[in-house]
This record gives C-alpha cells, structure tokens and sequence, in this order.
C-alpha cells in the first residue's frame, strides 16, 4: 500500500485532503478507501465497536465440542459448542503469549490447546491446564498466587437468531433487535427455518471494505456490468424495487419483485444486452418458487456482513477487512433442512452466479479492483454519488444511489468526519 503524507496533501480547490469534500454526502473522497489511520479507526468504532458481527451459523458447531474459527475485523474469534450444548464466542489469542489458539477452520474436542505452550482451555474459554504451572522439583512454575481462574480466554458477548451467531466485542452493545432494526424482518423472513451449509467460496478483493459495502448498494451498475443478469432475465431494471436502509443508514435492505416483463426500455440503454442467447441449461438462473411473495432480498448488514436470497441461492458474505486495500470476502451458502435433492442441486448449481468465479460476481471484483486503484493513485479525487438525487431517502426504483449516500450520512456521524 503507497503511503503519502495526508496532512501535505491539498485539494484541487486547496482544501485538505481530509476534509469531506462538500457539505453533503453526493461526494466521497478516495483518500477514504487508502488512509490507514483512518481504516485503523474503522476497525476501532465499528468492528470492534457497540455493533453484531457474523461469526458462523448453529450448523457449523451442531455437536458437542464443535468449534470454528472466524472473524470480526482482523481479529481471529472462535465459535464453541459445549458439551452441556452452550455456544461462546471466544478471542481467538492464548491469554499466555496471545499466539491463535485454533488454526484450522473447524475441528471438534473436548479442550482447545495452545500449540505455543500448551495452555490449555475449556470450550467455553476457562484455563483448565498449564504444565509444569508448580514448576518441577521445587523449582520454577508460576508464583503460588498464581491462579488458572484468572487467565482464561476472553469471551465475546454473542447472540443466536434463526440459526445465525452474531458477536461484539462491545460490553454494552444494544439489543439485536435494535441494532438491525427495519433490517430484520428481511433477515427473519429468510431465516426463520432450520438451515443447513452447502457450502463456502472464498476470495480476496483487492479493494476497501466499504466499497464492498457500495457495490452492494448501487443497484445502478446491476443492469449495466452484469450483462449476465440482464441476459438471461434475472435482473431487469423495470423490475419492482424496493430500496431502503435501515438504522440510520448504518443496514441496507433492498427488495426485487420480477414483474416478468421484458419491457424494451429496460434493455433499450445496455448496450451489451444479448439479444437471443440462451443458456443450455436454464435452471442456473430459474428458481424453483419456494417464497409465497415471490420476492428476492439483499441487504448490507453493518458492518461486516451481507444477506442474499436470489433465485434460489441463499447465502451471508462475511467481510473480513484486511488493510485499507484488501478484503476478504467468505461466503457461506445455505439450504433449508428438508430440501428435496431437486432443490439441493438448484442451490448448488446456482452458487455458480456468486463468489470469485461467479457468473454475476466476478464482474464487481474486477471492477472494485481498478476503483480501489484508482483511489490510491488519486487521493485528491472524490466519487459522485449524485444518481438518483442528493438525498438519502428509500426509493420504489433502482435507479438510484440513495443507499450509498445513507450509509456514509451514518458514516460521517460515527467517525466524525
Ligand atoms: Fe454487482
């Protein structure tokens, strides 16, 4: 990452690099995808900060002594289940030497061990082994005074809601329920029956955390960059819309109904619109129905995770923020307990729309990739955010980017900008 001197840096216009650079939220300047102070306070205020962070689902540590690790930020947590069935939500550091304690991604066990120094700690974090803790033959260990009650590993206050484990590091968060706010009943309606993993996909974006967050909040370049969608009908911009957010703009909630029309105005402007291909296999974009409304949602869950429920592909994007230019992006993928083989292989099939070599998703990489570029060699410059208006409010249409400019409006209030 090029590190320049901020404080030096001037606007076209003299001001401070900085400084927002206009007093509403229709601009965004790059400097705010690259400056690492900046993201180090991110990190702070919001990853580590009163909020709920996604660290895995009630599938992934289904059996007594299961456990994961995952993570909120950079920092490495881990998901227990106990034998006694309570779940915890650990640091993923040895209160010893802070070396991880679980490397693997999953496992099961009755203790979880150090390798550094064999501490060794229960599934719900209290130290229960330190060798040689009296040293040997009288000699060494640790003072008398020493004692295991008092080193365990710190554990996060976490919440299940539908068979997803939410986390924070805060110790005083608000109450789930409030924190998504308008957010959840779209989270509700998806996961409100038993959930099983199909499976996961796993990439590094080579760009800023946030303009993840944006792309999944500009509904405009939907049409446009995924020729695919548009191609094959998934997508089409004279669909209904519902665009909203949530929580100040902190979550964002968008909602798609196929009205079935190929309508020509839709099409009339995307200049790579493929007239007349068709797909050999077809049920690769054609769900089967399975929700009474007929709707797909999506929605940014502030400040590390994303829901989608699109034809039949249901998943959460855990964004794991890894300096101001790389994130990593897991997705977990998910069917219903119950699914028929039909649908099971519909869900799988359709998982080839998402992730790094997704059908849909790898166009967004790409272009997030060259942003991000752009935004390091360019600091001085800003975004336009003016589609659809300068203000933040929920619109019935797509053709706007009311959400970007809702979420830096909560933005700018939590970091003071
Ligand atoms: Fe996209």
């Amino acid at each position: 990452m090029q590190q320049v001197n901020l404080s030096e840096s001037r606007n076209s216009d003299n001001s401070p690099v900085r400084a927002w650079p206009k007093d509403d939220v229709s601009r965004v300047p790059y400097w705010l995808y690259v400056d690492r102070d900046l993201y180090d306070r991110e990190l702070q205020a919001m990853f580590y900060g009163p909020t709920w962070n996604y660290v895995g689902c009630v599938d992934e540590v289904r059996q007594p002594g299961d456990y994961k690790s995952s993570w909120i930020g950079e920092r490495s947590v881990i998901v227990t289940r106990d034998h006694d069935g309570a779940l915890s939500v650990l640091e993923n550091a040895c209160s010893h030497r802070g070396t991880r304690v679980v490397w693997c991604a999953k496992g099961n066990g009755s203790r979880l061990t150090c390798p550094y120094h064999q501490w060794s700690f229960s599934l719900k974090g209290d130290l229960v082994g330190v060798p040689f803790k009296r040293g040997l033959k009288g000699e060494g260990g640790y003072p008398s005074d020493f004692d295991t009650v008092d080193h365990g590993i710190r554990k996060l206050k976490h919440v299940e809601r539908g068979g997803l484990i939410w986390a924070t590091f805060s110790e005083d968060p608000p109450d789930l329920e409030t924190y998504f706010a308008e957010a959840l009943p779209g989270l509700d309606r998806v996961f409100s029956r038993p959930t099983r993993v199909l499976g996961y996909q796993r990439q590094l974006l080579s760009c800023n955390w946030k303009l993840y967050i944006e792309n999944l909040r500009d509904p405009y370049h939907a049409t446009l960059l995924h020729t695919f969608y548009v191609t094959f009908g998934l997508l089409r911009a004279g669909n209904k819309f519902l665009l909203g957010t949530a929580a100040g703009g902190a979550h964002s909630v968008t909602v798609t109904e196929n009205t079935g029309k190929k309508e020509k105005d839709s099409t009339g402007e995307i200049g790579r619109f493929g007239e007349g291909l068709t797909l050999a296999d077809p049920t690769l974009v054609t769900p089967i129905p399975e929700f009474a409304d007929g709707k797909v949602t999506g929605g940014t869950l502030h400040p590390s995770s994303v829901m989608h429920q699109q034809a039949n592909s249901i998943a959460i994007r855990h964004l794991v923020p890894k300096g101001p230019g790389q994130t990593e992006l897991i997705w977990t993928f998910f069917g219903y307990e119950g699914d028929t083989e039909e649908m099971t292989l519909r869900r799988r099939k359709q998982a080839n729309l998402f992730g790094p070599a997704g059908l849909v998703s790898v166009d967004d990489t790409e272009v997030l990739k060259f942003v991000q570029a752009t935004a390091e060699s360019y600091q001085d410059h800003v975004g336009l955010v003016e589609f659809g208006g300068r203000d933040t409010a929920d619109t019935s249409h797509m053709l706007s980017e009311g959400q970007i400019r809702a979420f830096y409006k909560y933005y700018r209030q939590v970091m003071q900008i």
